[in-house]
This record gives structure tokens, sequence and C-alpha cells, in this order.
């Protein structure tokens, strides 16, 4: 197997050095937060020491210094996303932000009584909530594209309810059954039913870009600290036009136009979307990391967690037999490097707790992802999660705590 990427990269990322209760630290959390190269870090390091300022005030020296990187920061998120246009990207907190961003301002104005959205069942509890909330608002509801056994999305299901609905709102990958769904199908879909799409790309972009045009969505959403970037910063792409439709999210400082005494102008976008300081360090820190895994290339990094898994599911298999259930497909290239599993009778957070003691970091529980639990019968899994820095020795260590969790607990 090609363990080349990991070797290669991993001393890029100075906390996979650490050790963690006497042991090497085995990271497979990514998909929960992914680890941060010297670059990242140097990126934010620099800007803090050298060039803090606040944006678009444009009184001095530093403060254009801060502005001309926070836009650059946006241009370079619009080149990687394929995008026509750099005003088309929003920056935000997180992709929860960006979720809530799309429900509460475009929802508000465009959704109805009677109106349909369409969640996916694997869809994280961001792009479910949020479309719950303003539901409750205009009197629209909720309704879910149905799985197959294997985890798939039930595209006949699919075509059924999309059909005149208002909004189609779907995961690109699912974080907890790494299922790569047909995105740009939904998308042909929800166009062809004169649908909103909106599209969860959180646990996609890191592991294998976006090309917005081609995935022929609405509106995306993606999250910096997923993609070796800093937490704190997220982002929405949405098309020119439809952004410019929609009313602002956040109303404060920097978001308008003009304010009289008589009520407010928007800003043009995307500054109509950005009230309030923005996360500016972090906008540097997410054009670092996104030069850094650019330039490592999603091909490697796709075939290098394709290769690990194949890696991983031979060793759960050979280990435990039918004693494990891996939920979602078998089929690698539909799957993205995510293992969620559950080991005989053994409690998930007792799993982490034990893998722990190793070494060993995983995330267990319901992944807020609790309409999908319920659909799996679970009320809980354990999920291991690969990134481009991730090899061998972690799916081994993972393997070895697991063989103790089971002897420790099976009577
Ligand atoms: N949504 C992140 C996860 O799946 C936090 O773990």
């Amino acid at each position: 197997m090609n363990d080349d990427l990991g070797a290669r990269v991993r001393g890029d990322f100075p906390i996979l050095a650490r050790r963690v209760n006497g042991h090497d630290l085995h990271y497979l959390d990514s998909g929960a937060s992914s680890q941060r190269p010297a670059p990242v870090i140097d990126a934010m390091d620099d800007y803090y020491r050298r060039h803090h300022a606040n944006i678009h005030r444009g009184a001095h020296t530093l403060g254009d210094e801060a502005t001309q990187m926070y836009e650059d920061a946006r241009a370079r998120v619009a080149s990687f996303l394929h995008a026509r246009d750099p005003a088309e990207v929003v920056f935000t907190k997180n992709v929860t932000e960006a979720l809530n961003l799309v429900a509460k301002a475009w929802g508000g104005a465009n959704l109805g009584p009677g109106d349909r959205i369409v969640c996916s069942t694997m869809e994280h509890h961001a792009n479910i909530v949020p479309w719950f909330q303003v539901a409750a608002q205009t009197g629209a509801h909720v309704e879910w594209i149905p799985l197959t056994d294997d985890g798939l999305l039930d595209m006949d299901a699919a075509a059924r309810l999309i059909d005149g609905a208002a909004v189609v709102a779907c995961t690109a990958t699912s974080n907890v059954l790494g299922t790569i769904t047909p995105i740009a199908e939904v998308c042909r879909l929800a166009a062809e039913a004169g649908a909103l799409s909106v599209v969860d790309a959180a646990q996609l972009v890191p592991h294998m870009g976006a090309d917005v045009e081609a995935i022929g969505c609405d509106v995306l959403g993606f999250t910096g600290h997923k993609v070796c970037g800093p937490t704190g910063i997220g982002v929405l792409w949405g098309r020119r036009e439809l952004l410019d439709a929609m009313p602002p999210f956040l109303g404060g400082g920097e978001m308008i136009a003009d304010v009289t005494f008589d009520g407010f102008t928007p800003a043009p976008v995307p500054l109509k979307f950005e009230a309030g300081t923005m996360p500016i360090a972090e906008a540097v820190g997410l054009h670092a990391a996104i030069d850094y895994v650019d330039a490592i290339g999603f091909d490697a990094i796709r075939a290098h967690e394709v290769e690990l898994l194949r890696y991983a599911f031979d060793r759960l298999d050979a280990s435990f037999g039918d004693k494990i259930t891996v939920h979602g497909p078998r089929d690698l290239g539909v799957r993205s490097g995510i293992v969620s599993f559950t080991l005989g009778d053994v409690h998930p957070h007792d799993l982490a707790t034990i893998l722990d003691q190793h070494g060993v970091a995983i995330r267990a529980g319901h992944h807020c992802a609790k309409p999908l639990m319920s659909h799996l019968g679970v009320m809980a899994t354990a999920r291991a999660s690969f990134y481009l820095y991730s090899n061998r020795a972690d799916v081994d260590a993972l393997v070895d705590g697991l063989e103790h969790a089971l002897a420790l607990f099976e009577i």
C-alpha cells in the first residue's frame, strides 16, 4: 500500500509529534477537526506579528494590508471553488452559520405555508435544525430522502420528493457513513424542480475539493478547520444573483451602505452578509490551508484515503469478524475516509475512552446526526476518520486498542 503521502506530510503537522497517555498520538478524529500544518500556523503568526488591524476602514497602512490579505483570501477561496466571482464568497464563523444564513435569510423571505424542504436522512444537524426553525416561522415543512440498506441516497425516492420541493438541503459526504452522495445529480433534480439546492460540503471539501459549477448547486458551505485551516472561519458560496436578492442575515457594522434615523440600506454582496469585525487572521490561515492542500492535490489525498480505508476494512474484518458492524457503503468508490462502527456490546464512549489510553483519538456519539442514528437503530457509534497525514500505524493502533477493549468488556 501507498503510505507515502502520510510519511511525506506528517512532519508538517507539529501536533502529530505529541505523545498522549504515554503513547504516540494516533489522531483519527479529522472528521471532527483536522490538524494544522506549520504553514498555516506560520501565516497566522506572521499576520498577527506584522499586519493586524481592522479591515475595510482604509485609514492607515496596517488596515490596508490586513484588508488586502482578507480579500486575497476571499479570491483564493473563489478560485479554489471554481467560482466565477469572489463576491460569491461570504465568510462566516463555520459551515453551521453558513447554512443558518441561507435558511434564515433566503428561507425567511421565500418560504411559505405548504412549501416542502427536502433533507436527506444523513444530514448533520447543521443542515436540519435551521430548516426546522424556518419551517416553524413560515409554515413550510421538512421531508426526508430515505437511504438504501448500504447507506446510499435512495435516488428514486429523491426524484419523487424533490419534484415540487422548494428547497433541497443535502450533504455531499456523510460525516457518519462516509457516503459520497451523487450531489450533482441531486442538484440537477433540484434545478429541474425550481428548488433551491443547498449543499453541506464540510466533509467533501477537505478530501476532494469542490467545483461549484460542476456540482451545479445554488449555495454550498464548508468550514476551515476541517481542511487544515483555523477554527472560527467558514465559507458560504452562493450564486451572485441569489445572494444579491437575499436579505441580510446579521445586522451591524460593515454590512450597510447607509443608516439613517429611518432605516438602513445594505452593502453590496459579500459585505452585506459580513456584519461586525470578521475573522481576519482566520481568513489568512484558511488561505494558507487551501494553498497547502491544493499543492498536495486532491487526487493524491483521495488515493491515500482510499488505500487507508481498504487497509482498515481488511484489518477490522480480520480481527473482529461479525462482532463489528461498520455502517455505510463498502464500495470505496463512494466512501470517504470515515469508519463509523459498533463493536460487540461495548458502548462507543467506552471504546473511545480505552482507545485514548492507547493514544488513539476517535469520536464517539451521535455525531450531530440524530435522525440518522435513529434510522440505523443505534444511540451512538464510534468513528475513526482519516486525512492526508493518517497512516497504517494509526489503523494498527486502532485495531490494537479495540482488541484490548473487547478483551476487557467481553465476558
Ligand atoms: N461535524 C463534525 C463531526 O462530524 C464536528 O464530527
